[in-house]
């Protein structure tokens, strides 16, 4: 944590589709989804922003210390609530969720592993760099895409901008998800107050559902029927609901694009923590590479853009294992097409579409057969100079057992696939470069 808090209007001003180009101002209430995307393809709002200094906030809670540059302050500013008010709207959210979780939101753990470091022979200037989010609310790092989709329909709420008329007219949050995802959403609605269904495969772990139910979440399993099209029977059933009328609480951008908002908070935190460890270091270094292991996408995307906020922008290694690699492949036909990565929106099934195999691996958290978010991905990894990394099973299960055993952290195999994908091309990096992987869920 630095400096004062930070005086910064705020900085985000409006949402435009990378698909269609239809703009949305940032005072439009529930604007999940891109209007525009009637026919069932892809769509993808982003955030345009003016530019400000990242400077954060003295607070403990990065929701609080990075305020100004969230969409949702921009919104809640637009809905005319004050400085004052919206800083109460977080801390009042974030109480329930710590009432129901045991925690709210506080920065994570950030530090160079110096066994991590000495084991894969960087030198005393580079090194790797862990961000542990195995201690965040639900015990992951999903919460945070979540958390801004909250704040968001709180204030939507309050001021009167949704159709309905009462707290018990409330539609359902909807969600698909068998992991992490499904219990942060859960945990925020539970601590909301707000109903919510989860869609899960019909071989979900008997834990996971028991802290679905436990947290009175509507658990909905959802076998595959003969009259479904390919693609996930959960992402179906999710999709079903919010068209009836429920609330796409969703960790992927296509459905929600809210939940990119927050998803920056562990970008910001990590490029600011890079820098104030780097005055205590004999040979301050520059953040070289971000690792990151990706599913739907959501997490790679905002935790570099949150990162490249700072002046050095570090480069992207979107890694995936050789089980489930749809990432990899979009990017080499991003780059082939004749308007190269910059014309991607526009040719979205010319190169994402879902993995054709039995996705497999140890890593059982990124196994989405497609990665939704992955055009801001496959930008950034361009601008960057980044490139995907496709992780052999074997390196999964070492990066699982020697990031476990480094840091001493209870990582999942999913959550330490960014160190596989960084042992898979150890060659590549330099011993003085500074390398960033992120540690994102807790083992159960
Ligand atoms: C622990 C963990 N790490 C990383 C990811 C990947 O995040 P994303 O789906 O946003 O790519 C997930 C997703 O489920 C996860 O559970
Ligand atoms: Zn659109």
């Amino acid at each position: 944590m630095t400096t004062a808090a930070p005086v910064v209007d705020p900085v985000v001003t409006g949402m435009r589709c990378a698909v269609c180009g239809t703009r949305m101002g940032i005072g439009a209430p529930l604007t999940w989804k891109c209007p525009g995307a009637v026919s069932g393809e892809p769509h993808l709002l982003r955030f345009e922003r003016g530019v400000a200094p990242l400077r954060a906030g003295d607070d403990p809670n990065p929701f609080v210390a990075f305020r100004p540059y969230l969409a949702w302050d921009a919104f809640a500013a637009a809905a005319g609530l004050s400085v004052e008010q919206r800083v109460q709207v977080i801390r009042s959210l974030d109480a329930s969720i710590a009432a129901v979780d045991g925690t709210g939101f506080r920065w994570t753990p950030f530090a160079r592993s110096d066994g991590l470091s000495d084991a894969l022979g960087f030198s005393d200037r580079g090194g790797v760099w862990v961000k542990d989010d195995t201690g965040n609310v639900a015990g992951s790092h999903k919460a945070r895409h979540l958390m801004t989709i909250a704040l968001h329909l709180l204030v939507a709420e309050q001021q009167g901008l949704v159709p309905w008329h009462s707290v018990g007219e409330r539609p359902h949050l909807a969600i698909a998800s068998c992991g992490n995802a499904a219990i942060a959403a859960s945990t925020i609605a539970a601590a909301m107050g707000w109903p919510i269904s989860v869609f899960v495969p019909q071989w979900s772990e008997e834990s996971v559902v028991q802290r679905l139910d436990s947290l009175r979440a509507t658990v909905v399993r959802c076998p595959r029927r003969d009259t479904d099209p390919p693609g996930d029977p959960c992402v179906l059933r999710f999709r079903e609901a919010v068209a009836s009328g429920s609330i796409p609480f969703a960790v992927q951008g296509p459905e929600n694009a809210w939940c990119h908002d927050g998803g920056r908070t562990i970008g910001w935190e990590l490029a600011l923590q890079f820098e104030a460890a780097q005055v205590h270091r004999e040979q301050p270094g520059a953040l070289d590479r971000l690792f990151v292991q990706v599913g739907g996408g959501a997490l790679a995307s905002g935790a570099w853009s949150g990162a490249a906020d700072r002046a050095n922008i570090p480069r992207l290694h979107a890694v995936q294992t050789q089980g489930c690699a749809p990432l990899a492949r979009a990017w080499h036909r991003a780059r082939a097409l004749p308007g190269g990565v910059g014309s991607a929106g526009a040719h979205w099934r010319e190169c994402m579409w879902p993995w054709e195999d039995e996705p497999v691996s140890t890593a059982d958290g990124i196994l989405d057969d497609e990665t939704y978010d992955w055009l801001p991905i496959v930008e950034a990894m361009s601008s960057s100079n980044g490139y995907p990394v496709v992780a052999p099973e074997m390196l999964v299960r070492e990066a699982h057992r020697l990031g476990c055993a480094s840091t001493g952290i209870r990582a999942t195999p999913t959550a330490t696939a960014g160190l596989a994908g960084l042992l898979t091309v150890r060659n590549d990096v330099h011993a003085d470069e500074n390398v960033v992987v992120l540690f994102t869920g807790v083992v159960r």
